[in-house]
């Protein structure tokens, strides 16, 4: 799997304006091949979620190393990819009312999966006349959303999909929970509990008499930890295509597969600190790993060599702060707390091998 050049780039990335968001090909791929060699062993199949990159080009790799489509997050990712040719797209989101019948136009040209967690969501699917393929959301710790999978709730709420005519695809949860854990067995852990809870409900439903076909489950920090995945047929990280600051933090990743940088300049040097021109809107305001940081910086993005003293102190909206002085004019690769969010601040990224900019890819960051 090797990405290919989607447009022609001109620049050296010495020679970019900044900010910009910057993708390493080569950590990417790896990234890519590694998960889906994941799901293999773990005997499920990869349903990845685009909207860590929201990138066409990213999503068309993730399918050629064998994933079996794609998750989003909004309707409008579902519509962009179904545009670009994606044939196979899971909305995993609580149903949005007011967007029902924009989801019905475009289930009728793609294989639109929805997400529901309540009867006025089923209600809405059924007043629209169109017949979906829905997934229950189920609450398997992470206490955000979906319904209790030891109530009676899943019971009926299957029952009022059937009873609207529509498909039970199968059981949905996310496991991010995963992220409050600081340990291997911790993440293992919680993926396992997670395995447990939505597999032993899928049980409940099936000795009711409902189909239950498919189990999605997971988060980058669980899917990197769990040991089996027993009765779960698809797995859904997002996050691992780019890696961040903080699933270093967690111990997903190594600093060396981040492959998601911003590239900033110097703009302002005063007596102990400098001025970066990438502030919340180009790296998001999420917290760091269990410290108060709100990046790092790299000595070397290529070999992944943080620096270890100098960071991202603070963030305004254009500004970031680095607790040292360095000249007007210095550029430095600024690696992410949240590569998901970081990303989603820009429209454009460039793609390159070590020092040699070879892409330049859209964002698909609308609403
Ligand atoms: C419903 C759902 N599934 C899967 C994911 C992917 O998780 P991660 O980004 O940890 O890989 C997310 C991320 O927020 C999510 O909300």
């Amino acid at each position: 799997m090797t990405a290919s050049i989607s447009s022609p780039c001109s620049e050296a990335l010495s020679e970019l304006p900044t900010p910009a968001l910057i993708v390493d090909l080569d950590k990417l791929e790896s990234n890519l091949e590694r998960m889906q060699a994941r799901a293999g062993d773990l005997s499920v199949r990869l349903r990845p979620h685009v909207k860590t990159h929201k990138c066409v080009e990213i999503a068309q790799l993730q399918l050629e190393a064998g994933a079996v489509g794609i998750t989003v997050s909004t309707l409008y990712e579902a519509e962009v990819f179904a545009g670009a040719g994606f044939e196979d797209i899971t909305w995993a989101f609580p149903l949005i009312l007011s967007r029902v019948g924009q989801a019905a136009r475009l289930s009728r040209r793609i294989r639109l999966g929805v997400t529901v967690d309540s009867p006025q969501a089923v209600a809405a699917l059924t007043a629209s006349g169109e017949r979906f393929h829905v997934w229950m959301k189920v609450d398997c710790g992470y206490h955000r959303a979906g319904v209790d999978p030891v109530s009676g709730a899943p019971l009926r709420l299957a029952a009022d999909i059937e009873a609207g005519g529509h498909e039970l695809v199968g059981l949905l949860s996310h496991s991010g929970n995963a992220y409050d854990e600081r340990t291997l067995a911790g993440r293992a852990a919680v993926a396992e509990a997670e395995r447990e809870r939505i597999t032993t409900l899928a049980g409940r439903l099936r000795a009711a008499g409902f189909e239950v076909p498919e189990l999605s489950v997971g988060s980058t920090p669980g899917m990197t930890a769990v040991a089996h995945l027993a009765g779960v047929t698809e797995m859904r990280p997002g996050n691992y295509a780019y890696f961040d600051r903080t699933q270093v933090g967690l111990g997903s990743c190594a600093v060396a597969d981040c492959a998601l940088t911003v590239l900033a300049s110097v703009v302002s040097c005063q007596a102990d600190h400098c001025v970066i021109d990438a502030g919340a809107l180009a790296l998001s305001k999420d917290s760091g790993p269990a410290d108060s940081v709100m990046g790092g910086v790299f000595v070397d993005a290529t070999s992944g060599e943080l620096d270890e003293e100098l960071v991202v102190t603070s963030l305004s909206q254009e500004h970031g702060k680095l607790n040292a002085p360095l000249p007007v004019g210095t550029r430095v690769r600024v690696l992410p707390n949240h590569s998901c969010l970081a990303a989603a601040c820009f429209d454009q990224m460039v793609g390159v091998r070590g020092e040699e900019v070879v892409a330049s890819w859209r964002v698909w960051n609308g609403r």
